[in-house]
């Protein structure tokens, strides 16, 4: 049976967590980066989950200019709730990304941004294709639109199905990646900017594993014990176990011509 929930927002934490201690990547660093934050930007967040890209976003504007945000999961949106009550220029409502568009039109106060991004989200959001219209349209004239996703083939997915446990059910996750987005942006955008990072993972401890295994969308407690002893083998013998879970990143702009 299948436990795990890709919208809780302690597995999220867990996830999180997991890619901050045992990663080689500096996701947060690398998002911040390409997100190039600005005072007076009016920033559109979809998927925003606890926050990550939202606080930043807040914290470089200041109180200038807005950002707008949804995350379907209740929990991650009162996380990030507690943590911004005093930034007026916050709108984050609780959300399904197939609505973004509607929620622009109908609801939201701010309605073209300067920057419209998905980090690690919009993969779930099943009409890729309709959501990405929806950010796209609400840029202005010199906006940008970035979305960051996985870039599979994710390395402890991949041991869970070699054990025998296939995960057919994420289908449409593994269908939404460069062959959805890189088309999608070289119709729409003069400037389209690609980068991918790879990213090792070094757990130290089969609990390390079990934690984070269980906070995954392919958490199956029949795949436990098989993962468990393949990785106690490899920490035995290496000191640590490790698989890539490498990361995906396309920008879009239309720059004015020089
Ligand atoms: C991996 S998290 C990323 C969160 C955040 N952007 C970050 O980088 O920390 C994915 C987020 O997508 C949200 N999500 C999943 N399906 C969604 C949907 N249909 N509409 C809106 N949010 C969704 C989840 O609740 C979760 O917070």
């Amino acid at each position: 049976m299948q436990t795990a929930n890709i919208t809780n927002n302690d597995s999220l934490n867990v996830r999180l967590n997991a890619n901050r201690n045992f990663g080689t990547l500096d996701f947060h660093a690398w998002v911040f980066h390409n997100c190039a934050f600005e005072s007076g930007m009016d920033v559109l967040d979809v998927g925003c989950g606890n926050g990550k890209q939202v606080l930043e976003a807040l914290r470089v504007l200041g109180s200038t200019g807005s950002v707008t945000a949804l995350d379907i999961s209740q929990d991650s949106v009162q996380q990030l709730r507690a943590a911004t009550a005093t930034a007026s220029n916050l709108e984050l409502v609780v959300a399904d990304m197939r609505e973004v568009g509607r929620l622009i039109v109908d609801t939201f106060r701010v309605k073209s941004y300067d920057l419209a991004q998905a980090t690690y989200a919009l993969f779930y959001g099943v009409e890729h294709v309709k959501i990405l219209e929806a950010m796209r349209k609400s840029l202005k004239p010199q906006g940008r639109l970035l979305v960051t996703t996985p870039l599979g083939p994710n390395g402890l997915r991949q041991l869970v199905n070699r054990l025998g446990f296939p995960t057919p059910e994420l289908a449409q996750i593994d269908n939404f990646g460069s062959n959805v987005l890189e088309p999608y942006f070289r119709s729409f955008f003069d400037q389209v900017d690609i980068q991918i990072r790879r990213n090792l993972l070094r757990l130290p401890s089969v609990e390390a594993v079990r934690e984070l295994y269980r906070s995954t969308a392919y958490h199956f407690e029949e795949a436990e014990p098989a993962l468990l002893r393949f990785v106690a083998a490899e920490i035995e013998a290496r000191g640590f176990f490790a698989f890539e879970k490498n990361a995906y990143m396309i920008q879009g702009s239309n720059p004015s011509s020089v």
